[in-house]
């Protein structure tokens, strides 16, 4: 048997004409298309690129925009199980299990062609934060927002979580969020979703898998992470110490790392970029100052004394702009869910389009 690598580091799974990732030299492209030039666009026109394979000329993206903005709204049964949620879950559990029951009532359900596919991929797409922004309010015993369908994608969902119009930096940063956070090749959480597809289950089942996967504290379930260290650091004089501990414990320091990069994140760049533009507006520069400092103490403790190839990734300044645009730490994982799901969709329809089912092997051993 070949050699075992632990956590299928650097193994070639599969084929895909969806991302490129240069890990050295920090170059990320969507279908041929660098990171920094979509950062320009709209989620939409980013969702298209992703699920239809091409950007979208400007018919096609009114009809693409339209047919997600009439899914914007959760039927309301669906709403009564998220409801009845038990409110100690956490938003990602939320989204699982209303997603799982969205199944129930789509009339595509049992259809598995790719138009059927792309169909229900669309309303997930929509849907997506709408159960995260209702969730939220159900939770914390506000009154529910209704979609509005002249918003973008993103600030519709920042107007139903908060129940006011974002100005207009927020609105198009959380549209960069969206994108950013879109796709990434065989990351943990696409990889459940292309593993799930490949045995032929529907799209909302591989969505799930996907969905659970980014969950974790070492995939999606580190912006969260990210968000309670600069609570914990709380000022700029402390993340020297903090960073220097984390180092002694042996303890991983959120939000940075990367098993494919081994330079910076190219998204990371561009969040660093945001976090200080929200700042500015914000007129407090504080959580932006405290993240820099941390970058600061982790390049001199990684790079300058250890040699480490280890730098911010993408959620070290995502979780900076979601202090300053006032998403809750527990709800960070599902907002980046909100943009990932494009990037699930576009591979789950890639499997479906050339399928072998995934089964690799083990190598037993005797304890
Ligand atoms: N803090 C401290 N040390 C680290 C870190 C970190 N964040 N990341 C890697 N290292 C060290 C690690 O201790 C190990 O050192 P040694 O060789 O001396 O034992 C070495 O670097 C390799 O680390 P690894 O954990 O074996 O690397 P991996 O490729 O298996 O894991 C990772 C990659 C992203 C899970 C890891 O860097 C990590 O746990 N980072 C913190 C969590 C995080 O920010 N996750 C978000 C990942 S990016 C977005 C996403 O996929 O969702």
């Amino acid at each position: 048997m070949d050699e075992i690598r632990k956590g299928l580091e650097n193994v070639i799974a599969l084929e895909t004409s969806i991302a490129f990732i240069d890990g050295e030299q920090g170059i990320l492209k969507y279908r041929g298309h660098d990171i920094n030039d979509l950062s320009k666009l709209s989620y939409y026109e980013v969702s298209h690129l992703l699920v239809k394979g091409s950007l979208p000329d400007g018919r096609e993206l009114e009809d693409y925009s339209n047919e997600l903005k009439q899914e914007r709204f959760i039927p309301s049964d669906a709403m009564a199980v998220l409801s009845s949620c038990n409110f100690n879950i956490e938003a990602m559990d939320a989204l699982r299990t209303t997603i799982s029951y969205l199944s129930h009532c789509d009339s595509d359900m049992n259809g598995n062609s790719s138009e059927e596919n792309i169909r229900k991929g669309m309303r997930m797409i929509a849907k997506f934060p709408v159960i995260v922004a209702m969730f939220y309010r159900i939770k914390t015993g506000q009154e529910i927002v209704e979609a509005d369908t002249s918003m973008s994608h993103g600030a519709n969902f920042l107007y139903m979580l908060r129940g006011e119009r974002p100005s207009d930096l927020e609105a198009e940063i959380i549209e960069k969020d969206f994108i950013l956070s879109a796709e990434h090749e065989l990351n943990p959480s696409t990889f459940a979703s292309r593993l799930a597809t490949s045995t032929l289950t529907d799209i909302y089942s591989a969505i799930i898998a996907g969905v659970c996967t980014l969950k974790g504290p070492l995939h999606g379930g580190a912006r969260m992470a990210v968000m309670e260290m600069l609570d914990e650091v709380g000022s700029v004089e402390n993340a020297g110490l903090y960073v220097a501990d984390k180092v002694n414990l042996h303890e991983k320091l959120m939000g940075f790392g990367h098993r494919v990069y081994k330079t910076y994140d190219p998204r990371a760049r561009i969040y660093k970029e945001l976090a200080r533009q929200i700042a500015a507006e914000k007129g407090d520069l504080s959580w932006f100052e405290i993240a820099e400092s941390i970058e600061k103490a982790a390049f001199k403790e990684f790079v300058e004394n250890k040699g480490k190839t280890i730098y911010p990734n993408v959620d070290f300044y995502s979780a900076v702009v979601y202090k300053y645009l006032e998403i809750p730490p527990k709800l960070a994982t599902a907002v980046f869910a909100i943009g990932r799901i494009s990037g699930w969709i576009a591979h789950c329809l890639e499997q479906y389009s050339d399928n072998r089912v995934i089964r690799p092997r083990a190598k037993f051993v005797e304890i």
